[in-house]
């Protein structure tokens, strides 16, 4: 895929960003759907800027007008306020119908591993009944589905050195033997950009090439930031209180209940061969000096500071 106007959700936040920055070095031609206008951000000239939320079908369609590819990553980490899966799944479906409108070829669609509409969390089942939608859309469809993201300041690994860098006892759900497979950004985009090409309807984990107990990923942050922090087996509504506490202290959410429950399930680890490079062990000892050294926020990110 060389050359084209391609679409991106979010532009403006993590895995978009990522997305953006390849596909413009690609030599593509960027639009994003986004609530941002992006001030201030040095990505905002290097891109045509839509609005993604409250606005008719027809302008959304017109924003898509002469696109090839729409990388598709909005969502919502956990609902809060008026934000909710719901609505989350109903502008969705605005943005397939517009897309379809506008003759859109393909969808890549950012979803989630593991995803199934029997899932035991209400972030998995939602992404799944997204993924039916997609399905159905008349568009032609690929599913990327991460495990757990990370690359400069990603929310959860940084926060994790964060917490180990200054808290005396860092509590750890349950005895941390649960696996994760953390895939790193730019690996995520890349996968998505591939897949924008070839055959449709195909699903694909985007996963890293080294599966970590939780324990052993703890450890390796733990010794790479040089933490004193004793790291302590906790049940999970202890964890799930402390994350709480420390959520009123930085002015932020830490880590929900269905966070706990895909961890500890092993949830965020593929079956499939390993499509990242990156290695996570490696990449957290070369950014060991910057890592964690600042919070990095969900609700500053997402729900404070949308300029
Ligand atoms: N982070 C992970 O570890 C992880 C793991 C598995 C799957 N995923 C999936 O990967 C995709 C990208 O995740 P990410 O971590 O890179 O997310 P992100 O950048 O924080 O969010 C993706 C986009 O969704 C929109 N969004 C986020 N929160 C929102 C809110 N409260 N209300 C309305 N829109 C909101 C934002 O669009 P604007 O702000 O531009 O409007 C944002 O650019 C998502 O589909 C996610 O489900 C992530």
């Amino acid at each position: 895929m060389t050359g084209h106007r391609v679409a991106v959700t979010g532009a403006f936040g993590y895995t978009g960003r990522a997305l953006a920055e390849q596909l413009l070095a690609a030599g593509h031609e960027v639009v994003t759907l986004t609530r941002r206008r992006g001030v201030g951000d040095p990505l905002q000239a290097r891109l045509i800027v839509h609005a993604i939320e409250g606005v008719a079908g027809n302008v959304l369609a017109a924003s898509l007008e002469g696109v090839d590819t729409l990388f598709n990553t909005y969502w919502l980490r956990f609902p809060r306020g008026t934000e909710t899966f719901e609505g989350v799944l109903a502008n969705s479906a605005a943005l397939l119908e517009a897309a379809r409108t506008a003759g859109v070829r393909r969808i890549v669609h950012v979803s989630v591993i593991n995803a199934t509409l029997d899932a035991e969390t209400p972030y998995v089942r939602a992404k799944a009944a997204l993924e039916a939608l997609v399905r159905s859309s008349g568009l032609e469809w690929v599913f990327v589905r991460p495990t757990l993201l990370y690359g400069p300041g990603d929310i959860l690994i940084n926060n994790l050195a964060w917490a180990l860098r200054r808290l005396p006892i860092y509590g750890m759900p349950g005895r941390g033997r649960y696996t994760v497979q953390p895939v790193h950004v730019d690996d995520l985009a890349r996968i998505c950009i591939d897949a924008a090409d070839g055959e449709s309807g195909r699903v694909l984990d985007a996963a890293g090439p080294e599966i970590l107990q939780y324990r052993e990923l703890v450890n390796l942050i733990r010794t790479a930031v040089g933490s004193r922090s004793i790291v302590l087996p906790m049940p999970h509504e202890v964890v799930l209180a402390a994350a709480r506490l420390l959520g009123l202290l930085v002015r932020d959410v830490v880590l929900t209940r269905d966070e706990i429950r895909e961890l500890t399930a092993s949830l965020l680890t593929s079956s499939e061969p390993p499509r990242g490079l990156f290695r996570i062990s490696d990449w957290v000892r070369e950014n060991a000096d910057s890592l964690g050294r600042r919070w990095s926020g969900e609700l500053a990110r997402n729900y404070r500071n949308i300029r």
